[in-house]
């Protein structure tokens, strides 16, 4: 036995020097140290010898083990070492391959559109506008003419920062911006009259979520001031506005509506652009809501500083997440905020 396990460690050993590749290697771990290996099964014979010689023979044949896996061991590094220098010296090594492809980036749809009408309405002479997400009450509110107790707050369902205990009524209070349109009164106070913007960006409601509902959405305001404006205008802005976004012309119709902060209010409806005779966008109606607006109520004219004898405008609020939603096919709301890459590389760069 003490002669087996010399003669194997002699084996492995020379096999080890000879090793030129990490494939040699391995044949001789797994011959000699493996589970059918050589030196397994002397180690599993011991139990034969008579027990006197156990101790030592068992020694004996660890030894082995150890030695050969040593040895292994840093002729494996040695065999990483000189591949890897070769490579580095350019043996193997085509520095004129191309590198691995990146994967290119693309626009969040929401982004590409707000692009896409931000240039179209600077084409007609608006400037673009911003404000903030975190809104004074005031803004959000009372300046469109929605003071304290006005029902329409009801319908926000606001997201507060300033908590119920310390709001005193008093416009100072502070939320997360329901919808864009407080970006018209900072406009008209920062610009004053004549005044043509749109203004993009993000809201948020404290909703019960579902495929048409999210707490956090995307509107684009409108707002021209000037002398003179009429309904007439605010149709023809509405118009080229879908006519941009879904290509081509749809027809329209206007419906009054009621907001607080303009007065008329509409709501503009098209024409299903997916049906002839109903379909379950258009609930079977043929007409699609697509974007409230109205002329500008004096109220939020005078709150801003303009002199409404002398101004008039009108608003439209434009629902960009629905667009998208009806210009892709979309069927959910929630996938824009998913962050899912499988949703997003479906619109290309
Ligand atoms: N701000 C309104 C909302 O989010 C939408 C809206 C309605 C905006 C009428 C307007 C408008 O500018 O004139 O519900």
């Amino acid at each position: 036995m003490r002669e087996r396990l010399e003669e194997l460690r002699g084996e492995g050993l020379a096999a080890v020097e000879v090793a030129s590749t990490e494939d040699d290697l391995r044949e001789v771990e797994v011959g000699l140290l493996g589970r059918k290996g050589g030196i397994t099964a002397a180690l599993k014979a011991l139990g034969k010898l008579p027990p006197e010689e156990r101790p030592l023979i068992g020694q004996l044949a660890n030894e082995v083990k150890v030695a050969i896996q040593g040895a292994i061991d840093v002729k494996r590094s040695t065999l990483g070492q000189a591949a890897l220098s070769a490579e580095l010296s350019g043996e193997g090594f085509d520095a004129t391959l191309p590198g691995p492809a990146l994967p290119g980036g693309g626009q969040h749809p929401i982004q590409a559109i707000t692009r896409e009408l931000e240039d179209l309405f600077l084409s007609m002479g608006f400037r673009i506008a911003d404000g903030p997400e975190v809104e004074l009450e005031e803004n959000n509110f009372d300046a469109l003419n929605i003071p304290t107790d006005h029902p329409a707050r009801e319908s926000h369902d606001t997201i507060w920062i300033t908590p119920e205990s310390q709001r005193q009524g008093d416009g100072r209070g502070v939320v997360l911006r329901t919808h864009t349109s407080p970006v018209q009164v900072r406009a008209l106070r920062e610009y004053g009259a004549p005044l043509r913007v749109v203004a993009p960006g993000r809201v948020f409601r404290q909703e019960a979520l579902d495929a048409t509902h999210e707490h956090t959405f995307h509107q684009m305001e409108g707002l021209v001031v000037d002398k003179g404006v009429g309904v007439g205008h605010m149709l023809h802005a509405m118009n080229t506005l879908i006519e941009g976004v879904m290509g081509r012309k749809l027809e329209t119709r206007l419906r009054p509506g009621f907001f607080p902060f303009v007065e008329p209010g509409f709501e503009l409806d098209a024409r299903c652009p997916f049906c002839q005779d109903g379909c379950s966008v258009c609930k079977g109606s043929r007409w699609i809501e697509l974007m409230p607006g109205g002329l500008v109520h004096p109220h939020v004219l005078e709150s801003a500083g303009v002199d409404s004898s002398e101004y008039s405008g009108y608003a439209f609020g434009l629902g960009l997440s629905r667009i998208v939603m009806l210009r892709y096919g979309i069927d959910d709301i929630r996938w824009f905020m998913s962050g899912s890459l499988d949703f997003l590389r479906q619109f290309p760069a």
